[in-house]
């Protein structure tokens, strides 16, 4: 051979990885309505900075055809300017299962990234293990969940699922910290529909069993969801402007200048005179970040808990929030657990907390107490006392009882609280306290809904509000509503160098 033929060959083999499965399968792709495995990283990266790795791999397996790739695009780009390594399935491949190869590729990547300090993203487009491979393909898994763990707390790692994902499979994903899924197209299961009817004989469709909606709002698996590829991909891109490359980066700020909006008079308004009455605390959220800046995280799960990225003056922020207008906003398992999560995700890469309060406590109820809700309560208890970035709390309305504890209050190491002038700090709203340290009082009056009117109001006055709590320097001021952006920026600035650390220890043993 030639030179010239050489450099042809090269070229050939290019084109052939390139073309994945064929024209055909590729065809099949595009009439489900998803993208290719490279269309979809002309997406995510910027563009002409893909550089690819493994190329040529194929799976060396005899009785099989060899597709140069082996069903995986692996390699790194930019996203914003930044350094992301990332693979993407190719389902035109053998359905883009995962042979031993496919794995080594991913493996590869994952250590590069872990050795470069910068996120991985996994587009997920697969039908499992590759079946004519049998148990390498299974250990090809573990060696990635295995990765995944390891690099857990150190790189972000981010998936799109955007087919199948199934068995075993979806354990990489769930190891990873967030999880878009594509409306529609795509789903994860453990066991699908067909092994549910043998096992429970439930009849239930792909789409309602592990389906983006499904897993958004029953499961809490998916953070987000979007109708195609294109838009996944583009919150992708998003999601990634709030993160650091790794641990022991920052975020980079986004060019912010103060302008004359940096009083909000409208949260002066937001608080119903009733107690009882709910309002929006995503209103409030964006009243306080700089405009268009909240990316809520988990909507359509545990909605009485609000979590989600924002910026205060350019600098990124994780806001954790009782949601009034959901369930009064009460604690309950999937909140707490929800919250924790979040709060985890923040400490592990340095973003700091913001934290808005309005809880009337933890629900009650045999579903709540045997379903565990003193463990997943503890979750969040525990990821707040144990993180050391940044954290203030604002105290809208009522902080009553545990919650007032769990939510970030000063005796689990927030570093600033305040309160507005609507709080309610106390042990329990004012009808439940009036009626169990007033009872004998009340039972003996002559007109007993009168008196127990009056101890209401006497304890209104005297627990239901911010200053008992000032008082005793759990609240570091009670400041007016519309004062509270600027009181944040200035905390955050006056925390950015904070530095505190855990005692040594192998790890801690958070409640799981
Ligand atoms: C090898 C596979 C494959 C697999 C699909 N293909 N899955 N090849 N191993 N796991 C191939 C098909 O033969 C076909 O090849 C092509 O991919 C496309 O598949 P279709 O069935 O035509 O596509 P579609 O109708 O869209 O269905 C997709 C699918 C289905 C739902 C994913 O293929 C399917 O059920 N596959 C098997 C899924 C499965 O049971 N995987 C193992 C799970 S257990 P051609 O040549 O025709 O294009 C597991 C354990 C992991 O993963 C454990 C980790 C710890």
């Amino acid at each position: 051979m030639n030179t010239s033929e050489k450099l042809q060959l090269l070229q050939d083999k290019n084109s052939q990885a390139e073309a994945g499965g064929g024209a055909e399968r590729l065809e099949a792709q595009h009439q489900k309505g998803k993208l290719s495995a490279r269309e979809r990283l002309q997406l995510l990266l910027d563009s002409n900075t893909f550089q690819e790795i493994g190329k040529f791999v194929t799976s060396h397996h005899s009785e099989m055809e060899d597709f140069l790739g082996d069903g995986v695009v692996t390699g790194y780009g930019a996203v914003h300017g930044r350094l992301v390594y990332v693979y993407s399935q190719d389902f035109t491949v053998y359905g883009g299962s995962l042979s031993a190869a496919h794995a080594e590729k991913i493996c590869r990547l994952l250590d590069l990234a872990m050795k470069n300090g910068a996120p991985v993203i996994g587009l997920n487009d697969s039908g499992g293990a590759r079946i004519q491979e049998g148990v390498v393909s299974l250990g090809g898994y573990a060696d990635i969940f295995y990765r995944n763990t390891r690099a857990s707390g150190v790189i972000p790692q981010l998936s799109l699922i955007m087919g199948p994902c199934a068995g075993g499979a979806v354990y990489s994903p769930a190891l990873t910290d967030f999880i878009i899924m594509v409306e529609n197209t795509s789903y994860m299961f453990v066991t699908g529909p067909q092994v549910v009817k043998t096992v429970t004989h439930e009849e239930v469709s792909a789409e309602a069993l592990g389906g983006a909606t499904a897993h958004a709002s029953k499961s809490g698996i998916a953070h987000f969801t979007r109708a195609n590829d294109a838009e996944a991909i583009a919150l992708m891109r998003r999601l990634l402007t709030y993160l650091p490359q790794n641990c022991e980066d920052e975020t980079p700020a986004v060019p912010y200048n103060a302008g004359s909006d940096e009083i909000r008079p409208a949260l002066n308004q937001i608080i119903p005179d009733l107690a009882t009455q709910p309002y929006d605390m995503k209103e409030v959220i964006h009243e306080l970040l700089d405009r268009e800046s909240f990316l809520e995280v988990h909507a359509d799960f545990a909605s009485n808990m609000v979590v989600g990225f924002g910026r205060l003056a350019g600098k990124s922020i994780g806001i954790v929030a009782n949601q009034p207008s959901v369930l009064a906003g009460v604690l309950d398992i999937q909140a707490s657990t929800k919250a924790a999560r979040f709060v985890r995700f923040c400490d592990c890469f340095r973003i700091p907390l913001v934290v808005l309060v309005d809880v009337p406590g933890f629900l009650p109820g045999t579903q709540q107490e045997w379903g565990g809700i003193i463990s997943h309560g503890a979750k969040l208890l525990y990821a707040f006392s144990e993180a050391t970035v940044p954290r203030v709390t604002v105290i809208t309305r009522k902080a009553y009882g545990g919650a007032y504890d769990v939510m970030n209050s000063k005796h689990i190491g927030a570093d600033l609280n305040f309160a507005w002038p609507t709080a309610e700090i106390a042990v329990m709203g004012a009808k439940g306290a009036a009626e169990i340290i007033y009872r004998r009082e009340i039972q003996h009056a002559s007109n007993p809904e009168a008196k127990l009117q009056e101890k209401i109001e006497e304890y209104n006055e005297k627990f239901a509000n911010p200053y008992d709590a000032a008082s005793h320097g759990y609240i570091d001021e009670v400041i007016q509503p519309s004062l509270t952006r600027m009181k944040l920026i200035q905390s955050l600035e006056m925390l950015q160098n904070k530095n505190d650390h855990l005692p040594k220890k192998k790890h801690g043993n958070i409640p799981l």
